[in-house]
């Protein structure tokens, strides 16, 4: 297959960033990243997260952070649902996309969200009616696609029969996170290919953490394999809370990079994203996890 012509990014650096960031930032300066995101032409930035605040202090103010954005009609800010009480909330703080989470491993969605595989879609089962009833777009991730900290290497087949739940539930697309980031171009492959026999590529999105310095070349092969939807994080910010050691996702510095030398279209503008990159890391008082971004600023 040859490489799309458009690839659309999801930005997720302020929650999957955020959320694993020790400091805890204001809603003012959560604000700032998002707005500054948005001006450098990211048309869909996950911008908070619906889940109990003890369990992720980070996300905590979520609503406040949505009530403070400037409404752009071009842009659609999603969070993170986990459940009826989640999707409450995001309502009523009128957010238009919701995102419900799932994993392909056991052990991992009971560390996550403290419930079995089963037991998460049934909660999300609802939920997805409950947003698509009010007109809210539904997308559903899948963690630990490839491997897991808990569990070690995960079967494509687990993915594929809790991606096919997801979609039968209302999500209009599957965002496959590579958890841990242990993931290389052929794990990718032996992923997507039993996936794209049942379901529409366009419906497929990939989400790579960048733990083993692999997701530029696992993304790479997605795009070979027609994938078009890839989620990114500014300045590569962030882990997972519930999986030790992974790094923050792909930056997305690095991914509009490697897009633009493709040729392949997608909307942003490089340097006022490493600009928002570069203030977030000093304003974390950490270094810069893109190398575009610091090859920008040098
Ligand atoms: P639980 O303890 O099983 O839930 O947590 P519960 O229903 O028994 O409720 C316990 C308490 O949580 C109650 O409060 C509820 O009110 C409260 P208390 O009575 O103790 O004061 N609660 C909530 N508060 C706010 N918002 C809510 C909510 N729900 C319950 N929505 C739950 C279950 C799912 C809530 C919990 O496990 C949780 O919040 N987990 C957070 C998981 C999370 O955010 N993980 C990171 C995101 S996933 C990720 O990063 C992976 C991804 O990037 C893809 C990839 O890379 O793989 C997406
Ligand atoms: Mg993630």
């Amino acid at each position: 297959m040859s490489l799309p012509k458009q690839v659309k990014i999801v930005e997720v650096g302020p929650r999957d960033g955020l959320q694993n960031e020790p400091s805890e930032l204001t809603v003012a300066t959560r604000v700032a990243l998002i707005e500054a995101l948005a001006d450098a032409g990211l048309r869909t930035i996950e911008a908070g997260s619906f889940v109990s605040p003890k369990w992720v202090p980070q996300m905590a103010g979520s609503a406040e952070v949505f009530a403070a954005l400037k409404p752009r009609a071009e842009v659609t800010y999603t969070a993170l649902t986990p459940n009826l009480q989640g999707l409450e909330a995001a309502l009523a703080a009128g957010v238009k996309e919701v995102a419900v989470f799932g994993a392909a491993s056991e052990a991992f969605s009971q560390k996550n969200i403290n419930c079995t595989i089963a037991e998460s879609l049934a909660r999300f089962e609802p939920v997805a009616r409950a947003a698509l009833d009010a007109g809210v777009a539904v997308r559903g991730y899948i963690s630990c696609v490839v491997g897991c900290p808990y569990q070690g290497a995960i079967e494509p087949a687990a993915v594929a029969s809790v991606a096919q739940q997801l979609l039968d539930m209302g999500c209009y697309e599957i965002s496959l996170g590579d958890t841990v980031g242990v993931a290389t171009p052929n794990r990718v492959t032996a992923l997507l290919e039993p996936l794209q026999a049942t379901i529409s590529t366009r419906q497929l999105a990939v989400h790579f953490h960048d733990t083993y310095g692999q997701a530029l070349a696992n993304i790479y092969r997605a795009l070979e394999m027609g994938v078009a939807t890839v989620d990114s994080s500014v300045a590569g910010l962030g882990g997972c809370p519930y999986a030790a050691g992974a790094s923050g996702n792909v930056a997305t510095e690095e991914v509009v990079y490697l897009l633009n030398g493709l040729g392949i279209e997608h909307g942003v503008d490089l340097n006022a994203l490493a600009r928002a990159g570069a203030a977030i890391s000093a304003q974390l008082n950490r270094p810069n996890g893109s190398k575009v971004g610091r090859a920008l600023a040098g």
